[in-house]
């Protein structure tokens, strides 16, 4: 008999210390489909965003306005938010890293961007061609800019929690950077471990790092890749440290094409799963959820990156 048949997890008493209710970030469309290696039709990106809206979810990051060199995989962003069929009470934010950026999303009608930072140098010059400090410079007037026009912006920091290039990076460094994202004006930020390295004890020190320099930590978003089968585990020691926003992807999908070593974000599934059974609400219907992440399975060739997909997809 399996777990769904004997009730579990539902079974388990609300746990404490925790968020009443999360809000699920889903980034699938845009951090799983920008690290595939072949490009996924605009058709079956939009079936994507449908069934995801389906599944419950309210936030669907959907795309990115950036150099379409730089990651072809997302160079359908105006056909795709041309053809989006947006539903009330969804919100499908965009990544846009300058102003150039900033211009097609306000063109394609966009209320919700997301600015995206690094937390060390080698990686803002990668994924940006920017460095440390002048990626401040380049979005200062993305934010100014969209915040005028009414737009929410969201702060992603990268490299919160160790960079392939650097190795560790001082919780220090992290809240300096992400301070400044914030003082530009953004409404969260999103702590990335964009390879997946961080460990418990090392959520604990950044998020603790951020409270103490006097940061509301409900303005706090968790990002976890799950190179290391961490992203559970780093996720709830997050939720224990008071952040009640954390991003996940639909079977895991998900990566950095600018750090090799990244693989998929924590699946939304799993996150799920652990939510039901420490009685925190989230809204997401995981049956849902899994029949998407099998269907997108099926169309990019190979199966979910998900423990709860695969112990759960029929
Ligand atoms: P650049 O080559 O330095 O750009 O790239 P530039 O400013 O020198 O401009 C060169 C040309 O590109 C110009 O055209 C611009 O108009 C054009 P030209 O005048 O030569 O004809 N251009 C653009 N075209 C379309 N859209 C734009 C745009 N910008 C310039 N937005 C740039 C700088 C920032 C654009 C580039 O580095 C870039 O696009 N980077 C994005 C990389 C990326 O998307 N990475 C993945 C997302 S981040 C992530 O996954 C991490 C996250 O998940 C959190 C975590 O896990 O940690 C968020
Ligand atoms: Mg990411």
């Amino acid at each position: 008999m399996g777990a769904r048949e004997l009730g579990l997890p539902q079974w388990v008493p609300a746990a404490a210390g925790l968020p009443e209710r999360v809000t699920i970030w889903e980034v699938g469309p845009r951090d799983g489909l920008q690290n595939e290696k072949t490009v996924v039709p605009v058709e079956v990106k939009l079936e994507f965003l449908d069934r995801l809206a389906d599944a419950g979810l309210r936030t669907l990051e959907a795309t990115s306005f950036v150099h379409p060199k730089w990651v072809p995989q997302l160079a359908d962003a105006e056909k795709l938010l041309a053809a989006l069929d947006r539903r009330d009470g969804v919100r499908y934010p965009v990544l846009v890293p300058n102003e150039r950026g900033l211009d097609r999303a306000l063109d394609a009608g966009v209320a919700d961007i997301a600015i995206f930072a690094s937390a060390t140098e080698t990686f803002a010059s990668k994924n940006l061609n920017s460095t440390l400090e002048t990626q401040f410079e380049m979005f200062e007037p993305v934010v100014s800019r969209a915040t005028a026009e009414g737009l929410d912006v969201r702060g992603y920091l990268s490299m919160c929690f160790g960079d392939p290039w650097e190795g560790a990076v001082p919780a220090e460094q992290v809240v300096r950077a992400g301070r400044r994202l914030l003082d530009l004006g953004c409404s969260q930020l999103s702590l990335g471990d964009t390879i997946g390295v961080a460990t418990a004890g090392q959520v604990e020190a950044v998020v603790g790092g951020f409270v103490s320099a006097g940061v509301d930590v409900g303005k706090l978003a968790v990002h976890f890749h799950d190179t290391y089968g961490q992203a559970l585990a780093n996720t709830l020691t997050a939720l224990r440290c008071g952040v009640s926003t954390v991003d996940s992807s639909a079977g895991g999908l998900g990566g950095c094409p600018y750090a090799e070593s990244a693989t998929g974000n924590l699946a939304t599934e799993d996150l799920v799963w652990m939510l039901d059974g420490l009685g925190v609400a989230h809204g997401a219907d995981l049956d849902k959820l899994v029949a998407t992440s099998a269907w997108m399975a099926g169309q990019l060739g190979r199966p979910s990156a998900s423990r709860v997909v695969n112990a759960l997809a029929g």
